[in-house]
């Protein structure tokens, strides 16, 4: 980029830390991204908002207008909504691969499954490296390099530690990644270790690793970009905005959501609030949460105080990206639940197995976390809160390929073989399409053709 090309013609957004718990605001966050005052988390607000400046027809057609344009921050599909976001005043500062720009799916075939007539899917996973991680990265990495760290750090299941590594690398910054041992997929393992970020797998699980963390970033100079840092939010905020532009700013129904750490639902829903006071759109929809049964923390939360006290868990799932029992932004994701109006639910594995291979069915794919959102709105509209005239949004955050080695047990039969679910499993039978061995002879495929299901006719 060009000197004068990088530097902002439109003002620079002021923006403020502020604590969701005590309301204290501050300049800088501490290294734990908590209150000093209280310990609760921190979020952004932006002080300057009722400047007529941010006109949501004026907004509308500079973010179009950007979509045409070869500059970088505005090849992004998050920092090209910069006016909402917090400002740099240089854009040479900010560390993109263009993440974002992601597509809204029709999703025909789940749409009838779950007995709905409008049915999307804003497919994350089709993010640089595979999730919807990189939205919140971009800004919350750029953070990092600008204000001078030379390491940046998480815990993570495996996708935040794949996309951190990437784009430390490219800002020139080393990462350090904490994941649990031999509960991460290869596809998000091997992505760290080839952005070259220092692994260390350790014997906990996420929140232990979460745990140890937090004491190593008061001990040395890391940057965490675990989502308790309130710009990863920012960033992955953009998802709902692009998803409103997607919609010509009409908002359909219902958004729904995988809940692990509950960064991702508290982020899309701040967007809609956000957008909502803005008056870029008139009504709110209503973004629901789903979890694993085993991984259920948020699920206990409301049911058994309402939302007012964490409920942790020991957290046991399939998908691997969701097994969180202690979420860090359960107090922001309750927020968005009140305020939407959004369900919360849980699902089984086998459900999720099935919710999974139907997505892909679809020819679309995800990985098993992003499935949840498919088996919870099958349960939402059993229960009436989910219209069959209603238009309902699937947030799928990651892709199919992250995961493979769970498709393949998935298809060969054999992913609850030898545990308590085997017999539940058997529903998944009518999904399963195992690859088959055959001798290298035209005969033998056509024969395999001829037995099929569909048989082709001559
Ligand atoms: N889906 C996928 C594919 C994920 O990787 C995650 C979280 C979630 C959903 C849940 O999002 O935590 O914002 O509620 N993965 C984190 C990680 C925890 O370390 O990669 P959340």
């Amino acid at each position: 980029m060009t000197d004068r090309s990088s530097r902002e013609s439109n003002p620079v957004q002021t923006s403020e830390l502020r604590c969701i718990g005590c309301g204290v605001g501050c300049q800088k966050a501490e290294q734990n991204f908590r209150c000093t005052a209280c310990g609760d988390l921190l979020e952004i607000v932006y002080p300057d908002w009722n400047s007529a400046e941010l006109d949501p027809f004026t907004l509308r057609d500079l973010w179009r207008q950007r979509r045409t344009s070869g500059l970088p921050v505005d090849e992004s599909g998050v920092w090209r909504f910069r006016e909402l976001l917090p400002g740099f005043h240089d854009w040479q500062e900010i560390i993109t691969l263009r993440e974002g720009n992601t597509p809204l799916y029709e999703m025909p075939s789940c749409a009838r499954i779950a007995g709905i007539q409008q049915l999307y899917a804003k497919h994350q996973g089709m993010n640089p490296t595979g999730s919807f991680k990189d939205t919140g990265m971009t800004m919350a990495a750029s953070v990092a390099r600008r204000e001078g760290f030379r390491w940046v750090a998480c815990a993570s299941t495996g996708n935040t530690s794949a996309s951190m590594a990437a784009y430390a690398a490219r800002g020139g910054m080393r990462s350090l990644v904490l994941i649990p041992e031999g509960k991460v997929s290869w596809g998000k393992l091997s992505q760290a270790l080839d952005y070259g970020a220092l692994t260390c797998q350790l014997k906990t699980d996420f929140d232990g690793c979460m745990r140890v963390l937090n004491e190593v970033v008061q001990r040395m100079p890391v940057y965490l970009l675990n989502s308790v840092n309130p710009y990863r939010l920012e960033g992955q905020k953009t998802a709902a905005i692009e998803l409103m532009e997607q919609f010509d700013w009409q908002p359909p129904n219902h958004v729904i959501v995988p809940g692990g750490n509950l960064g991702n639902s508290s982020a899309l829903g701040k967007a809609f609030i956000e957008m909502k006071q803005l008056g870029l759109i008139s009504t709110l929809p209503k973004v629901s949460i789903i979890q694993a049964e085993g991984a259920n923390p948020l699920v206990r939360t409301m049911r058994e105080n309402g939302g007012k006290k964490l409920i942790s868990v020991q957290a046991e799932t399939v998908a691997s990206a969701i097994r969180i029992g202690n979420p860090a932004s359960w107090k922001k994701a309750v927020g968005v639940l009140q305020t939407t109006g959004g369900a919360v639910e849980q699902v089984s594995e086998v459900e999720i197995a099935l919710a999974k291979a139907e997505i892909g069915a679809d020819g679309i794919g995800c990985e098993p976390a992003s499935a949840v959102t498919l088996a919870g709105l099958k349960k939402l509209v059993k229960q009436g809160f989910v219209k069959s005239g209603d238009s309902v949004v699937l947030i799928l955050t990651g892709h199919l390929l992250k995961d493979p080695e769970f498709t393949l047990k998935f298809h060969r039969g054999d992913l609850f073989t030898g545990t308590e679910k085997e017999e539940e499993a058997d529903i998944l039978r009518p999904q399963q399409r195992p690859p088959i061995a055959l001798d290298a002879t035209m005969d033998a495929v056509i024969r395999t053709l001829e037995e099929t299901d569909d048989p082709l006719k001559t």
